[in-house]
């Protein structure tokens, strides 16, 4: 036992208690006594501290290894994907701290949100379970980005989320560095991938082409994560969001008269100009259509009474980003406008247009 003790890093006491309470039973013992730990013990006793250093209960540790459906390379992928997580999101809170930083030399304010590092996977942790309702591929948006994909046929989806825009007609492979939205892929879509953008798992020019859509905002470093797609495909193909053209802010109503926030979350965003760079890409605008199919934030401009419902704005996470404060004072504000005429008086022209440029960008390199 206290060869076994030291082995694992345990102390003997901790191993009298494990085969006191069932959850690590050495199954032999020799002719004088003395607890025999087989490979099989040894297997178990790794799976089970593995598990209490992630911060499991006992009880729970029991359950889980005690399983009959998950055998040592189940429990291993689930421990090697558990830790992947801490350890992006240990990355997020540099990141967030490190944004922090620079935001108070600057003396600018952060919001709520980015000053407890709801960053990237870990604010999709906390809000992607509503993503569903809403946000799906438009097939207009789609087919821009398909066609930028040109003849690839291995494609590279990163930041995939639920799996919208990926071609069914390619071989794809998804990256998604959240749990839950990885668990709400449906079934027979492309393998994913739990990693992040910024530190991609793959080989040098491993694909024909790595797409990433409505994500690039959320990574931790966008510049690091678009250089990282550029490594391991030929073709590029990225739909992002343009803050270079001066008055960005006003081209949205929502953004102009009712939340300014919104310019505090894209503050620290890199200059589309940079990310083009990082790429050596093209930028094309991608209007949205006036019936986008896909609930992004720009999607309802043409029927504002949208942004009211809960469930449409729960899958935006500007929303999340700029504070509770603040979404309630625009969706009062909005309110108020839309029953007293005022929004119409002032958007009144926007109900001729098919689709408006919102300053969606398509790098394409
Ligand atoms: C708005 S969703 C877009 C999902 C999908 N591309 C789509 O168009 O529906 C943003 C996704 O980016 C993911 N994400 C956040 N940080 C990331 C990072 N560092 N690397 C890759 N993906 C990240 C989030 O977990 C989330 O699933």
């Amino acid at each position: 036992m206290g060869r076994v003790a030291e082995l694992a890093g345990v102390s003997v006491r901790t191993l009298h208690h494990y085969d006191a309470i069932g959850l690590v039973r050495p199954s032999a013992r020799t002719g004088a006594g003395y607890r025999v730990y087989s490979a099989g013990d040894m297997e178990r006793l790794r799976e089970v501290l593995a598990y209490r250093r992630l911060g499991f209960g006992l009880r729970e540790i029991a359950e889980l290894v005690d399983d009959p459906a998950t055998d040592a390379v189940a429990h291993l992928r689930r421990l090697r994907g558990l830790l992947v997580e801490r350890r992006d999101r240990a990355d997020a809170m540099v990141t967030a701290i490190d944004r922090e930083l620079t935001a108070r030399a600057e003396g600018r304010k952060m919001t709520p949100q980015e000053q407890v590092g709801m960053f990237g996977p870990r604010l999709y942790d906390a809000i992607g379970g509503a993503y569903p309702a809403t946000r799906r591929t438009d097939p207009r948006i789609a087919a821009r980005i398909w066609d930028a994909l040109g003849d690839a046929r291995t494609v590279l989806n990163v930041g995939a989320g639920t799996g919208s825009y990926e071609p069914a007609d390619r071989e794809v492979t998804a990256v998604e560095p959240s749990a839950v939205m990885r668990g709400q892929r449906p079934d027979g879509a492309a393998p994913c991938v739990a990693a992040a953008a910024e530190r991609l798992p793959f080989p040098d020019r491993s694909f024909d082409a790595a797409m990433a859509v409505s994500t690039v905002h959320h990574w931790a470093d966008p510049l690091a994560g678009l250089r990282e797609l550029r490594r391991v495909a030929r073709r590029v193909v990225v739909l992002t969001f343009d803050t270079d053209e001066p008055g960005w802010q006003d081209r949205f109503w929502l953004t102009r008269d009712y939340l300014p926030e919104f310019a505090d979350v894209l503050a620290g965003f890199p200059p589309l100009a940079g990310m083009a760079e990082a790429l050596d890409a093209r930028a094309e605008p991608v209007p949205v259509p006036w019936d986008c199919a896909d609930g992004l934030f720009e999607a309802y401009w043409r029927r504002p009474d949208a942004y009211l419902e809960e469930r449409v704005r729960r899958a935006m996470s500007v929303w999340t980003r700029v504070g509770r404060e603040a979404e309630e004072r625009a969706v009062r504000g909005l309110g108020d406008d839309l029953a007293s005429g005022r929004w119409a008086a002032r958007n009144g022209g926007l109900t001729g247009l098919d689709a408006a440029d919102l300053g969606l960008r398509l790098l394409v390199a």
